[in-house]
């Protein structure tokens, strides 16, 4: 089972491919999380995209699609995956085509408000990605991951100015691969508004 997982940043793509991946015991890859602990681990890829995640622009096409081709050779990727925001541009997705075969494209539906009420409240763990919501889904000691007792972070891009050229940049430049795969017949709509346990239950049907 060969997914995307696509939708505006902050839908809950990240939250589900997390529970998606250990269902079916097929990695969950984000390009997002590849690039942040490059840029934690202060590599020379790291120092190249650090600027760009921070504004909240895309990584140019290129520096991505090597990464992602790279990583679809690895062992773990072979009985499937899910890509978490790749492709995020149509070139992206025509050069996917050329080295994989995507079975399912989930797309993850949430409105704006709901965008930035998400974005605005979440906590990370830098070393794990684990992910938290200072509402919807707290730790159990604030500001602290439950499993290892390190304190979270905010992500820089969750900053407001971030979060708003987040989203233009998604409508203009990742949107149009709703009808890209649409078009494939390959997209599955995922209303993203409901609680976790809610959206997952939709994803295993959408699945099934
Ligand atoms: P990336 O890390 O992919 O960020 P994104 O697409 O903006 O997605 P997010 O991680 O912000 O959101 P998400 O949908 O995963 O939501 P989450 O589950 O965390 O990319 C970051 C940057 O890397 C890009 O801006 C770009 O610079 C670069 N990049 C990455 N890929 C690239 C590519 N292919 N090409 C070029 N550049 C690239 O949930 C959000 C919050 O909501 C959390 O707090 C969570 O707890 C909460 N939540 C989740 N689900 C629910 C729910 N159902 N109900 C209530 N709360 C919920």
């Amino acid at each position: 089972m060969n997914l995307v997982f696509l939708g505006p940043p902050g839908a809950g793509k990240g939250t589900m491919a997390v529970r998606v991946a250990e269902h079916f015991s097929i990695p969950h890859i984000s390009t997002g999380d590849i690039f942040r602990a490059n840029i934690k681990g202060e590599t020379e890829l790291g120092k190249k995209v650090k600027a760009i995640l921070d504004a909240g622009n895309l990584v140019p096409d290129e520096l991505t699609i090597d990464l992602v081709r790279d990583r679809l050779t690895k062992p773990d990727a072979q009985n499937g995956y899910i890509l978490d925001g790749f492709p995020r541009t149509i070139p992206q997705a025509d050069a996917l085509a050329g080295f994989s075969t995507v079975t399912k494209a989930l797309n993850f539906v949430l409105v704006d408000e709901e965008v930035v009420k998400r974005l605005s409240g979440r906590r990370v763990h830098p070393g794990s990605g684990r992910t938290y919501h200072v509402l919807f889904s707290p730790p159990k000691v604030a500001d602290t991951d439950d499993v290892t007792g390190e304190p979270l972070v905010i992500r820089p891009d969750d900053q407001e100015d971030a979060i708003r050229n987040r989203l233009e940049v998604y409508r203009k430049q990742t949107e149009p691969l709703i009808e890209y795969y649409q078009s494939k017949n390959l997209l599955v709509d995922i209303d993203s508004s409901p609680a976790p346990d809610a959206v997952f239950k939709t994803v295993l049907n959408a699945l099934s």
